[in-house]
Order: structure tokens, then C-alpha cells, then sequence
């Protein structure tokens, strides 16, 4: 049937998302392993978890999601987090990128565990793109002018999911942190100096081109490099994902 071979396909890149739709009982709040097991970094992006421990396997999916979707994402941040910047001083696009927010406790110990991390990628991939609808398709099915094959492509849905899709965890979305991660977080410094010197005096500038310059030239999106470097995080170094390097990344003209 063609719309099995269809669904085949979308079930090769999101067959994480179907599996934690909220008629699905496999999914519980990680109340004792925000804590206890909390070795990485899944423990406190998300809420809600599967009883399974993300593998190693998962890890490295995530990876190799990353690195497919690594410039789109890159881009659309980059350009939603400048529409926001107070103004285009390389201070405060340094602090929209780096996203530090305080939030009110709320009393769910799991909640406000998620909170304390919620800065930075771990911040703009849930706020900026799951929130937003955007999520990993196909291209052949989003995007075949671009790229006609099964390979992901970011995509934006009609239809924002709900609170407890954005808080639960599934692979894609760590890919899509990882790029983040992977592009703003480890460019932070060079990317506020480079963007604030591109866009000193600009009006009217289009931020989609000037973002897709920086994800490239800046953050070197396209670099093959960064997802071999990539290494599961060591038991107990659960808070290296959220302390971006400084200082990486030479001075580049945009
Ligand atoms: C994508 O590939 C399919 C099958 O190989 C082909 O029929 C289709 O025309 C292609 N689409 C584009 C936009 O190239
Ligand atoms: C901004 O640049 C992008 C990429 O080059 C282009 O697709 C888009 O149409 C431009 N937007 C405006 C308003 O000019």
C-alpha cells in the first residue's frame, strides 16, 4: 500500500515522536532518575522519559541527526534569537545566545530541576524550534527540491504539540540539541563579535542571510569534523553539555 511505504518512511526518523504520544503508557516522569541516574544531559532537557535509558545507540543517532540538520538549525535559532536581541552590541547578542533566564520555581521538584538548566541550546531547541512545531521529516516528503532522499529535514508543522510533547524526551530532538550545541553554544563568543561588527549601523538587514553567513563562515556549520569529536558524555559529567567552551572559533568577517 503506497501510504504504509509512506508511513515507513516518516517512521524511520520519528518513530520516537509516535512512540511517546501521550495515548502511549511508556512514558513516566523522571522523578527518581532526574536525580539518581542523571548522568547526562537527557535528564534534565526533558520531563518525561521512557522506562528504557537512552542507549549509547541513541546517542550516536542523535549525532548523526546533528550533523544532517546541523546549518538549517543553526540558521533558524540564529536568526529568531537576533529578532530578539536588544540591540545588535556584541553584549546583548552575546546574551540572547547564551539565553541565561531565571525562572520561578514551581514547586514540581522535576519541573524546576529542568528549569535550572533551561539556558542556552538547552533553552532555543525547545523554545525556538519543538515548541514552534518544527520538527524532522523525510526531505523527499518536506523539501525534494533540495534534498530528495530519506535524509531529516527540519520542518515546520501547522500545529504546535502540546507541553508534555516539548518536555518528553525523544531522539530527534536531541539532535536537534546537539546541533545547537554544536553550532551556537560552541561559537557563542565569536559569533556576538563577528554578528555585532556585520551588523553595526544596519537597518532593514535580512537576518536570514546574514545568519545563514554566520552559520557557515562562524560556526562552520557544514564542518564533517565536529560530529566524529562528538563522544557520549562520561558518567557524571552531566553538566558538560550546558557549559559551552569560550573562546573557540577565531574572529571571522561576515
Ligand atoms: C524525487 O525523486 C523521485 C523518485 O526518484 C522523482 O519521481 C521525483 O520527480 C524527484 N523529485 C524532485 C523534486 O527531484
Ligand atoms: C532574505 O534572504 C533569504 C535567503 O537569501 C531569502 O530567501 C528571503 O526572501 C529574503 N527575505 C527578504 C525579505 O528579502
Amino acid at each position: 500500500m503506497a501510504v504504509l511505504g509512506r508511513w515507513r518512511l516518516v517512521l524511520l526518523w520519528l518513530w520516537p515522536c509516535l512512540a511517546a504520544s501521550p495515548k502511549t503508557p511508556n512514558v513516566e516522569v523522571t522523578e527518581n532518575q532526574g536525580y539518581a541516574a542523571g548522568q547526562s544531559g537527557e535528564y534534565f532537557r526533558y520531563k518525561h522519559m521512557f522506562y528504557k535509558k537512552p542507549t549509547e545507540e541513541d546517542f550516536e543517532n542523535a549525532q548523526k541527526v546533528a550533523q544532517e540538520v546541523r546549518c538549517p538549525v543553526c540558521v533558524h535559532l540564529l536568526r529568531s534569537l537576533l529578532s530578539r536581541a536588544r540591540s545588535y552590541s556584541e553584549d546583548d547578542i552575546a546574551d540572547v545566545l547564551e539565553g541565561n533566564t531565571d525562572y520561578e520555581r514551581t514547586g514540581d521538584a522535576v519541573e524546576d530541576q529542568m528549569l535550572k538548566h533551561k539556558k542556552g541550546c538547552n533553552k532555543h531547541f525547545k523554545d525556538d524550534l519543538v515548541a514552534e512545531g518544527f520538527m524532522l521529516r523525510p526531505c523527499k516528503e518536506v523539501a525534494p527540491e533540495i534534498k530528495n532522499d530519506t535524509s531529516p529535514c527540519l520542518w515546520q508543522s501547522p500545529e504546535k504539540p502540546s507541553k508534555q510533547a516539548v518536555d518528553t524526551y525523544e531522539v530527534w530532538k536531541e539532535g536537534v540539541f546537539y546541533a545547537c550545541e554544536q553550532s551556537i553554544s560552541h561559537h557563542t563568543d565569536a559569533l556576538s563579535e563577528a554578528l555585532a561588527e556585520r551588523l553595526r549601523g544596519q537597518r532593514d538587514v535580512n537576518l536570514t542571510e546574514v545568519a545563514q553567513q554566520a552559520c557557515q563562515k562562524v560556526a562552520k556549520c557544514e564542518s564533517v569534523k565536529k560530529a566524529k569529536e562528538a563522544k557520549p558524555p562520561p558518567a557524571g559529567a552531566g553538566s558538560t553539555s550546558q557549559a559551552p567552551k569560550k573562546g573557540k572559533g577565531s574572529k571571522k568577517e561576515l
